[in-house]
């Protein structure tokens, strides 16, 4: 609906009704207005799947919602770096959406992973704010490509889950506008999202929600970001604070405190015009979802499954293969172990969790293939949920490695199957309980269980291959010992055949790490202040989060961001710039030429880094700043080009309040990861005038 006719419908509208409609109707609807003939949306979960519940009032489980299609999560998702899949993916995601009545996706999830601790690090998409802002961006623009609305949550600063509700994030100003908001920035100004979340913290001691330079001087003021803000749901702590800083919406309804805004605007304390503008904002996501909304649609289930899995085979990672021990050999004896490899884990709990359609497994997908002589041994018990998902309080039911004991007699019984087999398949794992929304975990490792499981393998065994199922890294302390690891991350419902598929030789693994894997969680850069003490946590580590720290440091990690094995080789050449110094208002285009030189068809991700030579502003050795994904034929080259403004040589300079170009020498670099660079160039940026950046995020209408 138009601007001027949504204005006109809220001047009709009586102050108590304005206020109620800045509430929701229960915890997935916006309010109806009858007297004016105003209807209600919905809105549903979540990032990775449809979490539409129908009759919460009656059955408030979280994990009580219609059947869906369940994606691969976003920490899998992220691994492609492919933004094209991104956007086809997230359309099934949008036409699911028509299906189920849903107006608003309430996602992606482009909150920064500073720790691998995190416990919702599953639902996020990189340590990176370019990847996860050139991902989000994709998604959001895939789903609102269907005519569904997408909400980018969680804003801002919300990179634990511990004390979430009332922690305050203490981020000084360079460390937000380099690490933690660039990725919303770019969702909003590429992909304008119908919605975006404030989140339940506190950013430097004011909640997201009550936070007016973020939400309107920043958000719409800066970026130019026209939709509605709606709160995290029980995010809102004062209705009036929220109204007046631009949190339009609260989530979910909250009929008692309707009249707070009524009571503030009669006592001079909030404007009625703020009023006004959020009300603008809700009816406009409202008009704008149900005017797109396609009665009757349907849609093809297996197609669907048969989306993600390719999603899933575009994303596993690829981390070990020494001995060429994958793909596996046609009619090889081997032996499959692990709970997980029967009841696999392709999500993770909270309000992401979806009720999946149809779950294939590894070994039934494996088995389905019939080109192998498979074996099978539980090896560990039957991974159960030890405490309520649901539960209030996660403190004090937490879950440790510790808790898992090694089951002597099923460990017996692998190592035999094992010891008889070619090659042994280990499925291996985080429970879901030990990575949930609602807490962090406290340690980095896996279950007790599976590790003395892998090493007694070992023992008789060298030809081991691990396939892991987690949201978030995990120490691997058998990784020098085994032959091959795949990363599988939390795959979706497709998990079976594509990790059929990778392990097999259908496809070549391309995944890419979105995030590093420290050998240990101490590490990390964020590892003495993560999650902080009473209610605050300090972001000392600054901008140095991930491959920024470890980089710089000159730190080894067991895998570094942007890194993955392929069954085939690539090479690169002809690194090319167009010039050898950048000056405001310049571009710099670049250009790479890779070629697969292997034998099997397989796809590349080209990563561009800006690493520093010289500069008198501290800063991390490199950032990424460019990335491409290239499928290629045995012996086919392609060339690969991008393009630089100033802001991707740009830091925030909190005296001028500006992204500034500094003096200095860079380079411009190809690497395979953050680690390992092949190729690069120098580049020289000059700045006399110190002259603010131009944001090089450019504004793209889709949908
Ligand atoms: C989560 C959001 C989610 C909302 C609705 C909150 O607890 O933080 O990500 O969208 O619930 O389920």
């Amino acid at each position: 609906m138009e601007k001027e006719k949504i204005r006109q419908l809220v001047s009709q509208m009586t102050l108590e009704e304005k206020a109620g409609l800045c509430s929701g109707d229960g915890p997935w609807k916006t309010k109806a207005v009858e007297r004016l003939g105003i209807p209600q949306m919905w809105m549903s979960d979540g990032p990775h799947g449809l979490r539409k519940q129908e009759n919460y009032a009656e059955k408030p489980d979280i994990n009580d919602s219609l059947p869906a299609v369940s994606f691969p999560s976003e920490c899998a998702m992220a691994a492609s770096w492919d933004r094209e899949l991104l956007r086809e993916t997230a359309g099934w995601l949008g036409r699911e959406s028509q299906v189920r009545d849903v107006h608003c996706v309430l996602g992606p999830g482009v909150n920064i992973k500073r720790s691998p601790l995190c416990g919702r690090n599953f639902e996020y998409l990189s340590e990176d704010p370019y990847l996860a802002g050139e991902l989000g961006a994709a998604y959001v623009q895939g789903v609102q490509s269907e005519g569904v609305g997408a909400c980018v949550k969680h804003y801002l600063a919300n990179s634990q889950e511990k004390r979430r509700y009332w922690n305050s994030s203490e981020v000084d100003e360079r460390t937000l506008r380099d690490i933690y908001l660039p990725a919303f920035e770019t969702v909003v100004k590429k992909a304008k999202p119908m919605a975006v979340m404030a989140s339940y913290n506190k950013i430097n001691g004011t909640y997201a929600t009550e936070s007016r330079d973020r939400l309107v001087d920043l958000l719409r003021g800066e970026w130019g970001y026209d939709g509605c803000v709606m709160s995290d749901w029980g995010a809102t702590h004062n209705r009036q604070k929220a109204v007046g800083a631009g949190c339009a919406l609260t989530m979910p309804g909250e009929p008692k405190t309707d009249h707070e805004i009524v009571t503030a605007v009669q006592a001079g304390v909030l404007e009625e015009a703020r009023v006004d503008e959020a009300c603008e904002q809700i009816l406009q996501m409202v008009y704008d979802g149900l005017e797109q909304h396609r009665e009757g649609a349907k849609i093809d289930y297996e197609a669907e499954h048969e989306a993600v899995r390719i999603a899933e085979e575009q994303s596993a990672v690829l981390l070990k293969n020494e001995d060429g021990i994958l793909p596996l050999k046609k009619g090889s004896r081997v032996a499959v172990i692990g709970c997980l490899a029967k009841e696999p884990r392709y999500q993770g709990g909270g309000s992401s969790h979806v009720c999946a359609i149809r779950v294939s497994t590894p070994y039934e997908a494996l088995e389905a293939l019939g080109e192998l002589e498979l074996t099978y041994a539980d090896g560990y018990p039957k991974i159960t949920t030890r405490r309520s998902l649901t539960s209030a309080d996660f403190e004090t039911t937490r879950v440790f490695a510790a808790d898992y004991a090694p089951d002597e007699a099923l460990i017996k019984e692998a190592v035999a199957l094992a010891k008889d087999a070619d090659t042994v398949l280990i499925f291996a794992g985080l429970p879901e309980d030990m990575e949930t929304e609602g807490d962090d975990r406290d340690e980095m490792c896996l279950p007790d269980d599976q590790n003395a499981l892998i090493r007694e393998i070992l023992k008789v065994q060298p030809n081991a291959v691990v396939v892991l199922q987690n949201g978030s890294p995990v120490e691997l302390p058998w990784a020098e010992d085994v032959k091959g690891i795949l990363e599988l991350y939390l795959g979706g419902e497709a998990v079976g055949e594509a990790a059929a598929d990778l392990l097999t030789g259908k496809v070549s693994p391309s995944g890419r790490l979105p995030e590093s894997f420290p050998f240990r969680l101490e590490d990390n850069p964020s590892y003495l202040f993560y999650t902080g003490t009473g209610a605050k946590v300090e972001y000392r580590e600054g901008v140095y989060v991930g491959y920024r720290y470890y980089e710089t440091k000159k730190m080894p990690v067991r895998y570094p961001f942007g890194y993955g094995l392929s069954y085939s080789t690539f090479s690169y050449s002809d690194l090319k710039v167009s010039r050898e110094v950048l000056r405001p208002g310049e571009t710099l285009e670049v250009s790479v030429r890779v070629k697969n030189t292997g034998s099997v068809a397989a796809a590349e991700v080209v990563q561009l880094y800006v690493g520093c030579r010289k500069c008198e502003v501290l800063r991390p050795v490199r950032e990424l700043k460019g990335f491409d994904k290239v499928c290629l034929q045995p012996g086919e080259e392609k060339e690969v080009r991008f393009t630089l403004d100033e802001r991707a040589f740009s830091y925030w300079e909190c005296d001028k309040n500006a992204y500034l170009m500094a003096p200095g020498s860079f380079a411009v670099q190809i690497g395979k990861n953050a680690h390992e660079i092949l190729l690069e160039h120098p580049v020289t940026c000059e700045n006399p005038d110190n002259a603010p950046a131009k944001s090089k995020v450019e504004v793209v209408m889709y949908g």
